[in-house]
């Protein structure tokens, strides 16, 4: 196993080094923009960038995508995470009898924080799926090698991380590559065919919209003294507690609502947004510096409002819903169902299913088999902009708009990415925690 566990590289220099590399581009040789395979045979390298459930589920859905493609390489902050998806994913691809689909050996499976910059050498398409903080980093690095992208949601954890996304997006659209985005409701099909009846005028004119995301949370933090010798261990092992690793809770699960809102309104962002949330539930200090629920409202220069609330109760209701309100009648996204102003549904969707995950694989590889260029990064990044700022609305307790919020200046980082100490900053609280 490739070890490197000594990184002390901070994220301010990251993003100095993304203007930097950014002028060097036209340096970089562009042999790995789309069209390089487009005789459909030869191999495809993949790598894998963050190894854990949602990373080991994309790999496989690459390989599973393309008869051509091969894992050849792993990256993971932590050893035991590359192991177990080497163990899984060779244990599901690799048959007697037939040519291994994932080669990764010892010096293909890489640890640490800079494990990133060799799972991209080694790779003519990256998949990244560590935790969101890290996302605009692996991205830049990527782009700037020439590799085509899956990138999950969401991109990055604050606006410096989404502005340096958006200039990754931008030069991949320079260099022809693919990013395709795990914005996964994009890709399945009833939501497609919903927001292709919206779009042919099936409810008229959008008045307002509602989405709720409101779970019981996630996994319990534990603080394992075999596994968390550092707190920088315990809060990379526990990220979703912590805002500068998952942007909070609005952000790395509510995207997935705020994308449809975003999607509903053709991409354009609202102008204003106000909220509030905080921590009725999860006081405790395992919990990080998080939020336990949020309330928030967008609204667009056309007046269209969108009610926005997520909640991590235990013990309480689940709510996973979106609902858009036309002029002619309101749509049911999840539901795939339009009714009118009396109830009665005018249409439904009926076609088929179709994995969600596996469709945005397959038409990654199909388009970078054709030739073809698909590139998410407009919309990946207003919507995690859109979920970032709702953040920091209910952090702040302010009114904000979003040129504002798109010139912000606070930066998550870490000072260093080290296995040592890494304070915590206290939960929000609004009306005292300014806005940046
Ligand atoms: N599209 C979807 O429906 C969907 C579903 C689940 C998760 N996700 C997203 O996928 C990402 C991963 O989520 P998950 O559920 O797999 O979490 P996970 O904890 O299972 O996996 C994340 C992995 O990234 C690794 N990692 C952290 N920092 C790293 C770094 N600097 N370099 C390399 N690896 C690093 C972690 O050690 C961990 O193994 C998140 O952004 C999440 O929002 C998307």
């Amino acid at each position: 196993m490739n070890t490197q566990t000594n990184d002390n590289t901070s994220r301010r220099n990251f993003l100095a080094a993304t203007a930097a590399g950014t002028a060097a581009l036209a340096a970089v040789p562009q042999s790995l923009s789309a069209g390089a395979w487009a005789g459909g045979s030869d191999l495809l390298k993949v790598g894998l960038v963050g190894v854990g459930g949602r990373g080991t589920g994309a790999a496989e859905q690459a390989l599973n995508a393309d008869p051509g493609t091969v894992l050849v390489a792993l990256g993971d902050a932590f050893e035991d995470a590359v192991a177990r998806g080497r163990r899984q994913l060779t244990r599901m691809f690799n048959k007697d009898g037939t040519a291994p689909r994932v080669t990764v050996d010892d010096d293909h499976a890489f640890v640490g924080f800079d494990a990133y910059k060799k799972v991209i050498e080694c790779s003519d398409v990256v998949l990244l799926a560590s935790t969101p903080h890290f996302r605009p980093e692996h991205l830049r690095a990527s782009v700037e090698a020439g590799k085509h992208v899956f990138c999950e949601k969401p991109v990055a954890v604050d606006a410096p991380g989404v502005r340096s996304v958006l200039a990754s997006s931008a030069l991949a659209e320079q260099k022809k590559l693919n990013l395709v985005s795990g914005l996964c409701w994009r890709y399945h099909p009833g939501k497609r065919a919903t927001f292709e009846q919206i779009r042919n005028g099936a409810i008229g004119d959008i008045v307002t919209m509602q989405c709720s995301y409101m779970t019981g949370g996630v996994w319990d933090p534990r603080r394992r003294p075999d596994e968390c010798k550092s707190e920088m261990e315990y809060q990379m092992r526990n990220w979703y507690y912590y805002t500068w690793l998952s942007g909070d809770f609005n952000v790395e699960q509510h995207i997935h609502s705020l994308d449809k809102m975003m999607w509903a309104m053709n991409d354009e962002p609202p102008t204003t947004i106000s909220g509030s949330g905080g921590r009725q539930v999860r006081t405790d200090a395992k919990y990080g510096n998080i939020y336990d629920h949020f309330d928030v409202v967008y609204t667009w220069e056309n007046g269209v409002k969108a009610f926005a609330r997520a909640r991590h109760w235990p013990n309480c209701e689940n709510e996973v819903e979106d609902y858009i309100f036309g002029t002619k009648g309101r749509v049911d996204v999840m539901g795939h169902k339009i009714m009118d102003h009396r109830g009665n549904v005018i249409w439904k969707y009926d076609g088929p299913d179709g994995d969600m995950y596996q469709i945005e694989h397959n038409e990654l590889f199909a388009a970078i088999r054709a030739g073809k260029v698909i590139n998410n990064g407009d919309y990946m990044c207003k919507s995690t902009l859109m979920a970032i700022a709702g953040r920091l609305a209910a952090y702040t307790g302010q009114r904000l708009t979003w040129d504002a919020v798109m010139k912000s200046t606070e930066d998550l980082s870490p000072k260093s990415y080290e296995w040592a100490d890494n304070p915590v900053p206290p939960v929000a609280i609004p009306g005292k925690t300014p806005f940046v």
